[in-house]
């Protein structure tokens, strides 16, 4: 799968780079995206961060710290994507952030994969 995702990827990138004098960000699989998408909402991750993964859910706005607002740019190069793995896994707790970001230790590999580049392609 993480294979397969790769190729895709690798396929588009030409594409995206290509005849452009200005360097085009490397496009994001969208089928990867689309298949990250159905994890975060079958695994409720909308109910606290939203669809538009900006927390601004009555959920997530009740928590404090409130999720982050993942379109936010400054927040998405800072942050690596072995950091929203770990997160994701170990939960909130145990990486410093607040235990109301519960660990998701069962999203593993090809799920795990998809998520990251679906929560990628939320930075505006
Ligand atoms: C019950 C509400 C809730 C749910 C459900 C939830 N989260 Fe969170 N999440 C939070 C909160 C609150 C934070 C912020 C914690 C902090 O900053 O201390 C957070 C933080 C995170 C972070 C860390 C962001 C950073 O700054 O590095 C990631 C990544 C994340 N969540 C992903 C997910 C994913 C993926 C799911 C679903 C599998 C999910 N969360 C489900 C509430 C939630």
């Amino acid at each position: 799968m993480k294979n397969k995702a790769l190729i895709a990827l690798m396929a588009l990138l030409p594409v995206a780079c290509g005849g452009s004098d200005t360097p085009a960000a490397p496009a994001l699989d969208a089928a990867a995206v689309a298949a990250g998408k159905k994890v975060y909402t079958d695994n409720g991750c909308d109910a606290c961060h939203g669809d538009t993964g900006k927390g601004d859910t009555p959920t997530g706005q009740a928590f404090d710290p409130s999720p982050r607002d993942y379109s936010n740019a400054e927040w998405q190069d800072k942050t690596s994507d072995e950091q929203l793995r770990k997160v994701i896994n170990e939960g909130g707790a145990a990486n410093g952030m607040a235990a109301t970001m519960i660990p998701y230790p069962t999203i593993q590999e090809a799920d795990l994969d998809n998520l990251v580049t679906f929560i990628r392609s939320l930075k505006k």
